[in-house]
C-alpha cells in the first residue's frame, strides 16, 4: 500500500491523477495541498481527506510514502526538492523543471537521498506507442528512417495562466506539448535525439510564448524527425498524428497523442528489392491497432508503485525527463 500526498490537487490532479490514485486499491490518499483557498475546501471534501493549503504543514503532519506534485512548472523544484527534505518519493508532472540545470539538480538529489523521482509522461504507457515500439525492436518496419508528430492544444489568451508567461511556465507550446512528443519519440525509436533544432512564433494569440513550433531532430541512430506544436489550430481540426517510415514499411496512428488510451495504428510492412523506375503505385492494405481505453494515468501509477514496492529505485525515467529539458534548451537557445 502506497501512501500519497498531493500538491496542486486543482488542476491534471484532480481531472486525471487523484481519480486513478483512488481507482487502485493499492494506493490511499492520505491529504492534498492546494493553494487556492476555494478549491483547497472543496477537494478536502470532495476526497474526503484533510486539506492544507501550505505544503511543509502538510508533509510535516501526514504520514505519507509518495508526494504527486500536479502546480505549475515554475513550482516544481522548489516543492519537490521539499518533499525529498521530508523523506518522500516523487512522482512530478511533466515538464520535470523550467529548464535543464534545473532538473538535472534535483533528480541528483533524489539519486543522493535513494529516494525515487518519477516524471508524468504517461503517453509511453499508450497501448499504440508501446506496440509500436515492439514493431520497431522486432525490425517491423526495416530502419526507421523518417518520423513525425503532431501534438495540438487549442490554447487562446487567458488573464493569468501561468502557461503563457515564459517566467512561470519555461514557454509556451514547446514546453507543455513538445515535451510529450520529444519523449515519446525517444521511448517508440527507443533512442537518443543528439541533434535538435526549432523555429516557433507567436502568431494567433498575445502571450508572451509560443503558440506554434515546428522542431526537427536527428538520433543517435540517424533516424531523422520532425515535431509540429501548436496552440492555434482548432482542437476538431488537429490530426495528433504520430507517422514512422522505415525501409521495410511505415507505423501512422491517429490521435494516440491524447489524455486518453485512444486512436488507432496503421502498420504497413513492405519490403521493397529492385528499383522501380516507373514508380508506379502500388497499394496495400496495411493492419489497423486500436487504442485499448486504458488509463494512462493509473497505468503510470502503479509502475511507480511496483518501484516503490519492489525497491527498485530506477533513475531512467528522471534521467529521460532531464534529457528532454536538455533538447528544449537547446530548441529555446538555438533561435535568436
Ligand atoms: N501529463 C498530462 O497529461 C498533463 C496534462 C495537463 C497538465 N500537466 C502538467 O501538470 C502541471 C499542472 O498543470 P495543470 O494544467 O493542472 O495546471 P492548473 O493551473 O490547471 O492546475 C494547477 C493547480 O495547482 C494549484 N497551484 C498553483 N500554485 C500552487 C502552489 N504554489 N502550491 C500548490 N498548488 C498550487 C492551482 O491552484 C491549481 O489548482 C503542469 O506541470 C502541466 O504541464 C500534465
Amino acid at each position: 500500500m502506497i501512501k500519497w500526498c498531493v500538491i496542486g490537487a486543482g488542476g491534471i490532479a484532480d481531472r486525471r491523477t487523484i481519480p486513478a490514485i483512488l481507482s487502485d486499491k493499492n494506493n490511499k490518499l492520505v491529504a492534498i495541498m492546494e493553494k487556492s483557498e476555494t478549491l483547497c475546501k472543496t477537494l478536502g471534501e470532495k476526497y474526503g481527506v484533510p486539506a492544507y493549503t501550505d505544503e511543509e504543514t502538510m508533509l510535516k503532519e501526514c504520514d505519507c510514502d509518495a508526494v504527486y506534485i500536479g502546480t505549475p512548472v515554475f513550482c516544481h523544484y522548489r516543492q519537490a526538492m521539499l518533499a525529498l527534505k521530508y523523506g518522500k518519493h516523487v512522482f512530478i508532472e511533466k515538464p520535470v523543471t523550467l529548464d535543464s540545470k534545473q532538473g538535472r539538480e534535483l533528480v541528483d538529489a533524489f539519486k543522493k537521498a535513494g529516494k525515487l523521482i518519477f516524471v508524468g509522461y504517461m503517453m509511453k504507457y499508450h497501448n499504440l506507442h508501446v506496440k509500436a515500439r515492439q514493431l520497431i525492436k522486432e525490425d517491423g518496419i526495416g530502419t526507421p528512417n523518417s518520423m513525425r508528430l503532431q501534438f495540438t492544444c487549442w490554447y487562446p489568451d487567458i488573464a493569468g495562466a501561468w502557461r503563457q508567461k515564459k517566467s512561470l511556465g519555461g514557454g509556451g507550446a514547446i514546453m507543455d506539448l513538445g515535451v510529450h512528443c520529444i519523449e515519446l519519440a525517444e521511448y517508440i525509436l527507443d533512442d537518443q535525439i543528439v541533434d535538435v533544432n526549432g523555429m516557433y512564433s507567436t502568431k494567433t494569440f498575445s502571450y508572451e510564448v509560443e503558440d506554434g513550433a515546428v522542431i526537427i531532430f536527428k538520433t543517435k541512430k540517424g533516424t531523422l524527425g520532425h515535431i509540429d506544436v501548436n496552440f492555434n489550430i482548432p482542437d476538431v481540426a488537429s490530426e495528433s498524428k504520430l507517422e514512422i517510415y522505415g525501409s521495410k514499411g511505415y507505423l501512422i496512428s491517429k490521435g494516440s497523442l491524447a489524455q486518453e488510451e485512444v486512436g488507432e495504428m496503421s502498420y504497413l510492412y513492405a519490403p521493397q528489392g529492385d528499383y522501380d523506375a516507373a514508380q508506379s503505385r502500388v497499394t496495400q492494405e496495411p493492419q489497423v491497432f486500436k487504442g485499448e481505453n486504458g488509463n494512462l494515468y493509473l497505468k503510470q501509477i502503479v509502475n511507480f508503485c511496483e518501484h516503490v514496492n519492489n525497491n527498485d529505485i530506477d533513475y531512467s525515467y528522471a534521467d529521460e525527463a532531464v534529457h528532454v529539458q536538455e533538447i528544449v534548451d537547446k530548441i529555446y537557445q538555438g533561435e535568436k
